[in-house]
């Protein structure tokens, strides 16, 4: 049978795909496969900013936040090591070109979210996400050893004969339905979150979990399947589609939640999880679908707004909302996964040649509720700490077992329906 072969396959192009060709040897053959457009990632979305180890002397606080966010259910060596690599990680970032905010001395700037006990997070205005997995995008478009083939549904893995090991996936092209196989000495799923699944979520809709998903199929060790977090605050809409998210380092720099009378009803930088409980439960106390945002109480008032939050001022301006002049409606939205592929310190699954990285994994390091800015230096770290392990463990050997028959209209259809997931939710209403 023909079928195409690389050294890696890596299914996802988010900042843990891209990140982790990047680390791969030059003389590494890679396929980077995304299901939609090479920009349809949630790590294109994500706002807020991306935490780092500010000095020695933040590591006691930093590991503390991120453990109690997390109610404590962390693994210990991840969170410890995210947080050891991550100045090298964001060095690595401004290699690549990523530009922070920084002060008049040149100097980066930091800003705060929920949980932080300091400010530790670095952002690009709010659209860090954008800022980051562009710059990572140009430079794998530079790699001329990396293929990257958009709009290419992963639909199954590709096993050894005796289904020990991975050898590849088997891969649908969306505009077309054809059904093929890419043989690959190590594979990594990279497929990113499951807010697709979800009526209202700030993700794209086409994440739809395919990563667990398949893993499930094949026995593949999955964690924490109900280990979801709800972001407190996306712009309350009437609408289908895809939920705006308010980053939560608008309340960082003081915007005020408040009820129907104006009054604050929670400490804003309180966990996510316990932010969006108190949203709920004022939500039902007043039988009200929202509650409001007031961001005129950010320090440094409008100069801020504009600066700092260009995004969400023109989204909201656009949406009818003068954030100058009046408190936004808000509603918490799914956001964020912390379950997932269970995954090692180097991010191997529970089969040979089969590795998770990114919002796919579960490698305990957000415990059961992540810490805000986590996610970006997270997905970072573990997917170049694979792309290690991948060059020290060396290429599976063995046949591929695929028959093209198995994949009937019915797999293909599914495929479809994931990708179009907001309309089911339409017909659902
Ligand atoms: C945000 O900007 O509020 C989102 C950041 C995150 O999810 O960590």
């Amino acid at each position: 049978m023909d079928m195409r072969s690389y050294d890696v396959l890596i299914v996802g192009a988010g900042v843990a795909g891209l990140n982790c060709a990047l680390h791969l040897p030059k003389e590494t053959r890679v396929l980077v496969v995304c299901k939609g457009g090479l920009k349809e990632s949630d790590s294109f979305l994500a706002q807020g900013g991306i935490c780092v180890l500010r000095d020695k002397g933040d590591y006691q606080s930093y590991f503390e936040d991120t453990m109690r966010a997390g109610h404590y259910e962390n693994n210990p060596f991840t969170v410890r090591c995210m947080i050891e690599n991550s100045r090298k990680t964001i060095e690595e970032l401004i290699g690549f070109g990523v530009r922070f905010a920084r002060d008049g001395n040149g100097e980066l700037r930091f800003t705060r979210e929920g949980a932080h006990s300091r400010p530790r997070i670095l952002f690009h205005a709010d659209c860090t996400g954008k800022e980051i997995t562009s710059h990572l995008l140009k430079a794998v478009q530079k790699c001329p050893n990396v293929e990257l083939r958009p709009h290419t549904t992963m639909i199954d893995l590709l096993l050894s004969e005796d289904g020990e090991n991975c050898l590849g996936a088997v891969l649908c092209e969306n505009a077309t339905g054809g059904v093929y196989a890419v043989r690959a000495g190590n594979t990594v799923l990279a497929t990113g979150g499951v807010g697709g699944l979800f009526p209202h979520s700030t993700n794209f809709r086409i994440l739809t979990g395919d990563g667990v998903g398949v893993c499930l199929e094949h026995a593949i060790a999955v964690d924490h399947a109900d280990y979801v977090q709800f972001h407190p605050t996306s712009l309350y809409t009437t609408g289908h589609g895809r939920s705006f998210l308010i980053s939560e380092s608008v309340r960082g720099e003081g915007a005020h939640l408040i009820d129907r009378e104006g009054r604050r009803f929670v400490d804003e930088l309180l966990p996510r999880d316990v932010v969006t409980a108190a949203i709920y439960e004022q939500m039902r106390k007043e039988g009200s679908d929202h509650v409001r945002l007031d961001l005129r109480t950010v320090e440094g008032g409008a100069e801020t707004l504009r600066q700092h939050f260009p995004g969400i001022v023109e989204h909201c301006r656009k949406e009818g909302y003068d954030v100058f002049s009046e408190p936004i409606p808000v509603v918490p939205a799914q956001h964020y996964f912390m379950g997932g592929i269970r995954s090692s310190l180097f991010g191997r699954t529970t089969m040979p040649h089969l590795y998770a990285v990114g919002e796919t994994c579960c490698n305990g390091v957000h415990g059961r509720n992540r810490l805000a800015s986590n996610s970006l230096l997270e997905a970072l770290i573990f997917a170049a700490r694979a792309a290690e392990d991948i060059v020290r463990t060396g290429p599976a050997k063995g046949e591929a077992a695929f028959d093209p028959a198995a994949y009937d209209v019915k797999t293909i259809e599914r495929a479809r329906k994931a990708r179009v997931r907001k309309e089911i939710h339409r017909e659902r209403k």
